[in-house]
């Protein structure tokens, strides 16, 4: 496989599971260094362990993308470890859902503070140390098709990823001429500990025409391209990997 990501330093956060583990994972595989950031340390070191059985230079960082004080100790230390940072996945997320009029302040307020203001931290501390590199960068954050559409119990869920899509267009816009460039990457279905079942609910099996969960490592290639050497003249854009869930219509012939 071509080293993609030889000299590129990266961040990969919500990195212990699922799509950010993938995504760490193969930007490892190809050539980056990377900093594997999570809440959950013990599950983290296990994406390590991996990354460096690959051969790719690693280190794990704890973090709470929530807040601001270990967001920028997350930068100083990939900063400290690698030089600097050229990649940066805001990946980090939470799915919890209630039913829109049951739903808690607790949970509303827990959600936008990981999802969104994760992502707005994350990305406001990167790009500043992007700026003083002078040398550009790639930022990815996860958005959802539910930040696309409306859906059964994601008020908060839904406002949060809609949100970050608006965020990526603005960031795009006031970091392009640091040629920093942003794009959210809006996967479907995806098969993690977050989601479970052997086939997706009705409601997505019915209208995406793959008729599957995606695997991790699906959604990770997309993130790679947007990151990648590759991804030139795409800022501001949501990349969907989705199945083809948001081009379909009517599905019976
Ligand atoms: N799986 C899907 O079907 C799907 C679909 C659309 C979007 N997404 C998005 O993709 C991203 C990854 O989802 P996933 O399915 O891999 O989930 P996951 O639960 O498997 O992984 C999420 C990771 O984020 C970490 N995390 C949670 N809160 C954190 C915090 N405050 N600070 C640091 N780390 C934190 C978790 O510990 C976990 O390792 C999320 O943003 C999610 O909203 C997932």
């Amino acid at each position: 496989m071509a080293a993609t990501f030889e000299n590129r330093r990266a961040i990969v956060t919500g990195a212990a599971h699922g799509i950010g583990k993938a995504t760490a994972l193969r930007l490892g595989r190809q050539g980056a260094s990377v900093i594997v950031a999570d809440l959950d340390q013990s599950a983290l070191s296990e994406t390590a362990a991996e990354l460096r059985e690959l051969g790719a230079q690693c280190d794990t960082f704890a973090v709470d993308v929530a807040n601001r004080q270990e967001v920028a100790s997350m930068v100083e230390h990939t900063v400290t470890t690698l030089g600097g940072v050229d990649i940066l996945v805001a990946n980090a997320g939470i799915m919890d859902r209630e039913p829109f009029l049951e739903m808690s302040d607790k949970l509303w307020d827990r959600v936008l503070s990981v999802n969104l203001k994760g992502v707005f931290l994350c990305g406001q501390e990167v790009a500043r140390q992007m700026v003083t590199q002078g040398t550009g960068g790639k930022i990815i954050n996860l958005a959802s098709n539910s930040g696309i559409f409306g859906g059964r119990g994601r008020a908060a869920y839904g406002a949060s990823k809609a949100a970050i899509i608006n965020l990526t267009q603005t960031m795009a816009i006031e970091l392009a001429e640091h040629q920093i460039l942003v794009n959210a990457v809006a996967p479907g279905a995806t098969r993690t500990r977050a989601v479970s079942g052997e086939v997706p609910a009705p409601s997505v099996y019915n209208r995406a025409p793959l008729q599957r969960f995606a695997d991790a490592d699906e959604i990770a290639a997309m993130i790679c391209f947007a990151a990648s050497d590759d991804c030139t003249f795409t800022t501001g854009h949501v990349l969907p990997a989705d199945g083809g869930f948001t081009i379909a219509g009517v599905m019976e012939g």
